[in-house]
């Protein structure tokens, strides 16, 4: 990583990443932000939204996209992403359909839906800034570890371990498959901010701070970014103690 930052707990770990996108969106008003849902960014875009409301800040020319989504479930399922930021950043942003760049999970046809996802994605000007969480298995996006990662958009088949993930549980529905941006899709970002906090991950740490990079841990590729920081919550990351 480019830089390691430890914070003592989860709040200060989302106030940094807030204010990362505060600054990112007010000194670029036409800013691309990719976002990751879950547990991870949750309270950074709690917190972006307090400040840009308070601010006023003119979104009007920033766009948001979606990172990743799981495949088969109907958009207004409570267990998608899309529910997830049209919740947490659009509504209380009052940001319009024309800025949100997503993929619909419930396409009829998933290939063209990310075919279509990724012309438009390519389309942008720049990307600013990519909000990463990390998953239990060291998986980006739904980039899930094996063999081979692949560059672009595209359908994946679940790991056991992403099965399981806290969102899923809000759907009765069985998700077997997800919708993601590929690992060349991430690197497109000027720069990278990955959220590394949330149970059962402590032992991916050492894969953070080490020089070793394997696509049977995805998160680790990130390591070739020439601007990619990695906020670490100690709290729940750590296995140590925080003084
Ligand atoms: P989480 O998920 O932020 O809810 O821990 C991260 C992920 O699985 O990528």
């Amino acid at each position: 990583m480019t830089e390691l930052i430890y914070t003592r707990d989860y709040v200060e770990l989302s106030q940094l990443a807030a204010d990362n996108m505060y600054r990112t969106v007010t000194e670029n008003p036409q800013a691309v932000l990719v976002l990751a849902t879950g547990g991870s960014p949750q309270l950074a875009y709690r917190l972006f939204c307090e400040q840009v409301i308070r601010d006023g800040v003119d979104l009007s020319g920033v766009t948001f996209v979606k990172l990743d989504e799981w495949l088969g479930l109907s958009a207004d399922d409570e267990a998608t992403c899309e529910v997830f930021l049209r919740r947490e950043i659009l509504e209380p942003l009052g940001i319009p359909e024309k800025q949100f760049l997503h993929f619909d999970p419930e396409a009829p046809d998933a290939q063209a839906a990310c075919d279509r996802f990724q012309a438009a994605y390519d389309a942008l000007p720049q990307v600013d800034l990519v909000i990463l969480g990390i998953g239990k298995n060291g998986h980006l996006g739904l980039n899930e570890p094996g063999e081979n990662l692949v560059c672009n958009t595209h359908i994946i088949p679940l790991s056991q371990k992403t099965k399981t993930h806290e969102m899923l549980t809000h759907t009765s529905t069985q998700v077997t498959h997800g919708i993601t941006m590929g690992m060349a899709d991430l690197f497109r970002g000027k720069e990278v901010l990955l959220l590394a906090t949330g149970g059962e991950k402590a032992h991916l740490l050492p894969l953070l701070t080490n020089q070793q990079i394997t696509t049977q841990v995805p998160f680790t590729l990130l390591k070739m970014h020439p601007n990619c920081a990695c906020i670490v919550d100690r709290s729940s990351f750590c296995n140590e103690t925080y003084n």
